[in-house]
């Protein structure tokens, strides 16, 4: 009797034991459980059938509003054809993999502290969206607009509680003709649709390319980054890609244009132009490590067969006519109704503060000559170190980011968190548009703080 009491106890210890070391001989989790999205996988792209759109979704960390009520932001990587998983694990995603593609580490400036946030592998072809076929990809910025609003509207329709959130579509570099391609479509032809908009946001943005590339020589001439002579020929290389433009040869005005670049590179002996302080390229490498390990697909729910690039070849290439046109006019459009941010990171040489300055000034927009009078305000962060500069009125808002490039959130996180929230709830400095909901918030927080 008194053996067989004893025979549960020591199985018991046994099992504990075991457990424990097959628990300590398995490696950690490349993703730990709070690292993983809320919800990932595949949104139908309605206009090319057999195509669709890959993306992650993290809800709102701490949200201070009824989840049916939190705002929802949308990222768009830029390229054309680079992938947003960039932006999830290296930039502002909520881990990130910043020095070491095995490593994941909670980001302290992570945008869904407050918000959810989507990330949309966006054109299908890219990252791991899927293209029933070349010729699906799109070629030009109305069906880009036409296909993330089937992936937008059929994500909000999959998710109950999701129809009345407030939808800011922001994005980085090349998105600067996504965003404001997918604002100007909801707000032209889909006003009354599913997707409740309330304010567009790009991160050095290429958004009027004619004006943007002519002001490199200028800018690295001013910064003693190259000297007179070198001005010349950056300026000569301009033209060509302008004279292109303007002959509507759009494919070898691009060409002319990464040629510009690559001159640009090679006198400057930059590491690279999208961060002039930066000793060696970003290391966006480490994402596409990660993305090729099966466990990762696994977890986030990619397909299997879908190989990872960090930039489709495939979407460039269908692109490379769309990539010098400008959608200023969408801009235009989108600030008489919804609320713009523009924000620069002050050290990248691509698509900086000069060269989104360029273009603004020349918008056709009600509100752009008070916009241009408007004082430009000095941003501290918490500590009380300066941040960067901001400037707004009415709809439109531009933010100079003290000590970051082209990735603004990789390079300022904690920053770029703020600048986001500060935008999104009209707070501060960062206060965006007119209407009453968001003088209430601007205004409470202005006399508690
Ligand atoms: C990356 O992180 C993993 C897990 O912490 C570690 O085992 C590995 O040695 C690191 N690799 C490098 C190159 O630092
Ligand atoms: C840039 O430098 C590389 C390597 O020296 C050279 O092959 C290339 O022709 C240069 N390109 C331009 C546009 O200056
Ligand atoms: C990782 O990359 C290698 C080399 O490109 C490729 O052969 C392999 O299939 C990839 N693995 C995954 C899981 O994508
Ligand atoms: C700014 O956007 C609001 C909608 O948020 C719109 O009603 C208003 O007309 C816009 N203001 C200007 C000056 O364009």
């Amino acid at each position: 009797m008194a053996i067989m009491k004893h025979v549960p106890t020591l199985f018991l210890l046994l099992s504990t034991l075991l457990l424990s070391i097959s628990v300590e001989s398995l490696p950690p989790p490349l993703f730990p459980d709070e690292a993983l999205p809320t919800k990932s996988g595949y949104l139908p792209v309605k206009p090319a059938p057999g195509s669709s759109m890959f993306y992650t979704f993290y809800e709102a960390q701490k949200p201070t509003t009824p989840l049916p009520d939190t705002p929802l932001l949308v990222w768009l990587q830029g390229g054309p054809g680079c992938s947003s998983m960039i932006g999830n694990f290296y930039e502002l995603g909520p881990w990130r993999v910043l020095s070491n593609a095995t490593n994941l580490k909670p980001n302290p400036g992570a945008w869904n502290r407050l918000f959810g946030l989507l990330f949309l592998d966006n054109p299908i072809g890219t990252g791991f969206s899927i293209a029933a076929s070349k010729q699906d990809i799109p070629r030009n910025q109305k069906q880009v607009a036409e296909h993330l609003y089937a992936a937008l509207t059929e994500f909000i329709e999959q998710n109950p509680g999701f129809e009345n959130r407030p939808v800011y579509i922001t994005g980085e570099s090349y998105a600067g003709k996504y965003v404001p391609a997918i604002g100007y479509y909801i707000l032209k032809e889909k006003p009354n649709g599913k997707v409740n908009l309330m304010g567009l946001a790009i991160g050095n943005g290429l958004t009027d390319p004619v004006i943007q590339i002519r002001t490199h020589a200028v800018n690295a001439y001013y910064s003693g980054l190259v000297n007179a002579k070198q001005r010349e020929s950056l300026e000569k290389a301009q033209e060509t890609s302008v004279a292109l433009a303007k002959a509507q040869k759009w494919r070898e005005a691009t060409e002319a244009r990464t040629e510009l670049l690559t001159l640009l590179r090679n006198m400057t002996g930059l590491a690279t132009l999208y961060n002039t302080a930066r000793m060696i390229p970003y290391r966006t490498d480490l994402v596409v490590d990660l993305m090729n390990l099966s466990e990762a697909k696994k977890v986030l729910g990619a397909s299997e067969t879908v190989r990872f690039e960090e930039c489709s070849d495939d979407v460039d290439e269908a692109l490379r006519g769309d990539i010098m046109k400008s959608v200023k006019y969408m801009v235009e459009y989108a600030l008489e109704r919804t609320d713009v941010l523009l924000y620069q990171g002050m050290l990248d040489l691509r698509d900086g503060v000069v060269s989104v300055e360029e273009w603004v000034k020349t918008m056709k927009w009600s509100g752009l000559g008070a916009f241009l009078k408007a004082e430009r305000r000095v941003w501290k962060d918490g500590e009380g170190d300066l941040a960067g500069y901001v400037q707004r009125w009415g709809n439109l808002t531009q933010v100079a980011v003290s000590g970051a490039g082209h990735l603004v959130p990789t390079d300022k996180a904690v920053n770029s968190r703020d600048m986001i929230e500060g935008w999104v709830l009209g707070k501060g400095l960062f206060g965006g548009g007119g209407d009453v909901v968001k003088q209430t918030l601007s205004s409470s927080f202005l006399a508690s703080s």
